[in-house]
């Protein structure tokens, strides 16, 4: 097995050969979804790593589930559960997210772009929205006038640093998230007298970082700021989104992110700042990929394999219509294979360098390039990991008008 599937793949267990997820062996558990392909999410792990996560934080911290890391309903169900709130995106990820236990007012609403109707649905849930800009403000305003009902208001700020490690980067420079550090205090002072239920902060640097001290350096120039901006508020700051930006890995050469520096980091922070200068601060920690990217699989059948000119092909059923990240065409600068296996041959030695590519008539449906598997066969199930997050929702399901996977939450 290479390497980086060994590092990726180390949380699944298998039993004859035959990779399990939520302890049910993939073929088995495709017979019971009817298709190939589709997406199995482990339910086991994704708690263990939400207990992982709380263990290494303050207790004090607020552990938010950013949904458009993958918004499947059932999942939302079991996070409502084990997470403090939502940070959702959308009216579309409002309404999954309202239909779970989750107390509207532990959902949060980020997002340029908010159409009126989405601020009115938002309003009139009760969620916190995170303003955007001045003109969303005015926006907001009136549909809050309009309601009767004075929103609950958070602002999302463009910090004035950038975040260093960052496989992407929210904030320093022109952004088209947040409102300029330095435009907050005009934002404020509109803020008072409008009605509004002022509640904090939200900094957003960036995401996929597995460099803990940058995240760490992100959490206290975060912090800082905030604590500047706070002498213009219209009232106490009652809410402190830090953000996130936790990575998981995706290569072998990827190192996993060290946990406990950024909780040591965060409880110097809550002890020394936050808790004397912000006492009424509800401090939230938003992730999405890192509590759910590992415990995803994509599964999908060999339908060919082929020869072409001293290269093998294993061609399947799927492809980057379902999971884009994999080909590499979501945001990757260089393209670098994602964990990927022969799920039904998974105690099996690599024996051959193959290419695994997608059903899609395109180059770029490529899921696997020169990578070491056992020899597989026609109607062997290749599962590619790291698919629990931004898989299915980022992924261009119309291209080619093949039909949309099944998910499963096992
Ligand atoms: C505002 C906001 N919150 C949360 C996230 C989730 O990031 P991640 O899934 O990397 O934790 C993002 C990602 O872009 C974001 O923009």
């Amino acid at each position: 097995m290479p390497t980086a599937t060994m590092t990726a793949t180390t949380s699944f267990g298998q039993m004859n050969g035959i990779l399990l997820v939520g302890g049910i062996p993939v073929d088995r558990l495709a017979a019971r979804v009817g298709t190939t392909p589709f997406f199995a999410y482990d339910r086991e792990l994704i708690a263990r790593r939400v207990s992982e996560v709380r263990a290494a934080l303050p207790a004090r911290i607020n552990l938010s589930y950013a949904v458009k890391a993958n918004p499947m309903p059932a999942l939302l169900a079991q996070m409502s559960a084990l997470v403090d709130g939502f940070d959702v995106a959308s009216s579309g990820e409002l309404a999954v997210a309202l239909n779970t236990p989750m107390p509207a007012n532990r959902v949060s609403f980020a997002g340029p772009g908010k159409t009126d109707a989405e601020l009115r649905q938002a309003v009139a849930a009760g969620v916190t929205i995170e303003l955007e800009s001045a003109n969303e403000l005015a926006r907001l305003r009136t549909v809050s006038e309009e309601l009767g009902i004075g929103a609950r208001v958070a602002l999302r700020v463009n910090p004035d640093f950038a975040v260093r490690g960052a496989g992407m980067t929210l904030g320093g420079g022109p952004q088209q998230f947040g409102i300029d550090a330095e435009g907050v205090p005009a934002v404020l002072a509109e803020v008072v007298g409008a009605g509004l239920d002022f509640q904090g902060f939200h900094i957003f640097a960036g995401s996929q970082n597995l460099r803990a001290e940058s995240i760490c350096e992100a959490q206290r120039a975060t912090v800082e700021l905030v604590l500047r901006l706070a002498d213009a508020a219209p009232g106490p700051v009652r809410y402190l989104n830090l953000g996130g930006g936790f990575g998981i890995q995706y290569a072998a050469r990827d190192r996993p992110l060290e946990l406990d520096m950024i909780g040591e980091n965060l409880a110097d922070l809550l002890e020394n700042r936050v808790s004397r200068e912000l006492p009424a601060a509800r401090v939230v920690i938003e992730l999405g990929r890192y509590l759910v990217g590992e415990a995803g699989v994509y599964l999908t059948r060999v339908v060919d394999r082929k020869q072409s000119r001293g290269t093998t092909f294993l061609v399947v059923d799927g492809g980057l219509h379902h999971q884009l990240a994999a080909s590499g065409n979501f945001g990757q600068v260089i393209r670098r294979n994602y964990p990927i296996a022969v799920a039904t041959r998974f105690d099996a030695a690599a024996e051959e360098t193959v290419n695994v590519v997608g059903c899609l008539c395109t180059p770029l449906d490529l899921l696997g390039d020169k990578v070491s598997l056992p020899s597989a066969r026609i109607g062997d199930l290749i599962a590619v990991f790291q698919a629990g997050a931004y898989g299915l929702t980022a992924s261009p399901t119309a291209f080619l008008g093949h039909p949309a996977p099944p998910e499963v939450l096992v």
